[in-house]
């Protein structure tokens, strides 16, 4: 190694030494009132709220941040370098110091308090929702009834909530086709999770007499 890679090494070594102290210390104390109140203000100017909903509650188009499992580090560099469908949001636009008062913010009473009904899927209509689940062909790997089949996993009558679901739709992780919003809307993806949570439960075993013991 050349000596200017050398003291490169050690420069960057000793940068994340400070960094990655620093975080820590501003992760284990609790956060000010004040901060609080400035991370709620720059949630909204810088942008946050508009994806995310005011109390970062999640919105079909963004999920939760209240009260998230990630720890201070790990917020701010998702930020920094999102995945898939969130804008990288840089230090012009918001600061280490503003994003660390959103994050109090987020997990301060003032955000919703986890678990919240805010999981509840926006309203949607099951009868929509059965015709949009034939055209756009849901059915063809996951069944008539969602029940499921060779080509899909059951999805009804319980499917996964709908921050979660709507999110999957969009971007899945395994082989199947991933549904923009120019081919099912926001709404069509509530009615849809609406047909699904009105499919009929099967029925119990034993209520089967071919199959009751
Ligand atoms: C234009 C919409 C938009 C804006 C503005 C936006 N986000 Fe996001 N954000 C998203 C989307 C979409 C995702 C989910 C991406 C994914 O599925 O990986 C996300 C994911 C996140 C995550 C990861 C959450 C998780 O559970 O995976 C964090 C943290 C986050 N955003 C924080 C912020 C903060 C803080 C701001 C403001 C500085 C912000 N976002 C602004 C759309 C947005
Ligand atoms: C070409 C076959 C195919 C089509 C069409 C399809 N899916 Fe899927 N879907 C799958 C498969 C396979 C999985 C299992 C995970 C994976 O491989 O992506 C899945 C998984 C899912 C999941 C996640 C289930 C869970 O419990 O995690 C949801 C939600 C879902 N599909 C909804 C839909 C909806 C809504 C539509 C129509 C808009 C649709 N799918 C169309 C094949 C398909």
């Amino acid at each position: 190694m050349t000596r200017t890679g050398r003291v490169l090494t050690v420069a960057t070594a000793t940068l994340a030494i400070v960094m990655s102290t620093h975080a820590t210390s501003a992760s284990a104390q609790a956060p000010a009132a004040a901060d609080i109140a400035t991370g709620q203000t720059l949630y909204v100017t810088v942008g946050c709220a508009t994806c995310h909903g005011p109390n970062g509650q999640g919105t079909a188009a963004a999920p939760r941040l209240a009260g998230s499992a990630d720890a201070l580090p790990a917020f701010l560099a998702y930020v920094r370098d999102p995945a898939l469908g969130m804008p990288a949001q840089g230090v012009q636009v918001v600061s280490d110091e503003g994003l660390t008062a959103i994050y109090a913010f987020l997990h301060s009473p003032l955000a919703s308090e986890p678990g919240q009904a805010t999981d509840a899927a926006p309203a949607g209509n099951a009868e929509t929702g059965a015709m949009l689940f034939r055209r756009d062909g849901c059915y063809q790997c996951h069944a008539n009834e969602a029940q499921g089949g060779a080509n899909g996993p059951r999805i009804g009558p319980d499917p996964i909530p709908f921050a979660r679901f709507s999110r999957y739709v969009r971007n899945p992780t395994g082989s199947m086709p991933p549904y923009s919003d120019k081919v099912l809307s926001d709404q069509g993806m509530a009615d849809i999770h609406a047909f699904l949570r009105a499919r009929t439960r099967p029925p119990a075993i034993d209520t089967i007499p071919l199959l009751a013991p």
